[in-house]
């Protein structure tokens, strides 16, 4: 008895695992495409994009040190997504969630289309984002 207990607590368990680890690497790709021009490739914020716009380009290595050491999941998804007016300056960011809306138009699946592989994609950048904290 314990024994199914055990196997049925640690389902969940791994299958959280296994989607963070999935959303890492889907977030690296989507990082190393559309975030290394600017944040630099290992997110130190030394792009070759960043020299030419005429704002500082963060470090995304410190989000978690400069919140406490706690990483700010809510708010980087917010930014990134950029729909949701938490990016008040307005920056050189592009819009992520509209741009990865437009690329998914169209689709269709279980968990529903467009808005769900945007904001999909949007948690795995954020989960990459969370496992490269320093
Ligand atoms: C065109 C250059 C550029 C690209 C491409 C870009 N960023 Fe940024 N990003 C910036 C700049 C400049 C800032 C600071 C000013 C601002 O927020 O607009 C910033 C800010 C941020 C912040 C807030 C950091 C903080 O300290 O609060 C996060 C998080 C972030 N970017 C993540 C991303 C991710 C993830 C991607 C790719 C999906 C991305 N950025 C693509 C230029 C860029």
């Amino acid at each position: 008895m314990t024994a199914i207990k055990g196997i049925l607590t640690a389902i969940p368990v791994l299958a959280l695992a296994a989607a963070a680890a999935w959303g890492d690497e889907m977030g690296k790709q989507d990082y190393m495409q559309g975030c290394a021009g600017c944040h630099g490739e290992s997110g130190l914020g030394q792009g070759p994009v960043a020299d030419l716009l005429n704002v500082p380009v963060p470090d995304l290595t410190h989000l978690s040190a400069a919140n406490g050491g706690e990483f700010p999941m809510l708010k980087v998804i917010h930014i990134i997504d950029g729909r949701t007016g938490m990016r008040a300056h307005g920056g050189p960011m592009p819009i992520w969630g509209a741009v990865f809306k437009a690329e998914a138009e169209g689709a269709s699946g279980l968990y529903g289309g467009d808005e769900a592989v945007t904001r999909g994609r949007i948690l795995s950048i954020a989960y990459y984002l969370e496992s490269i904290q320093q």
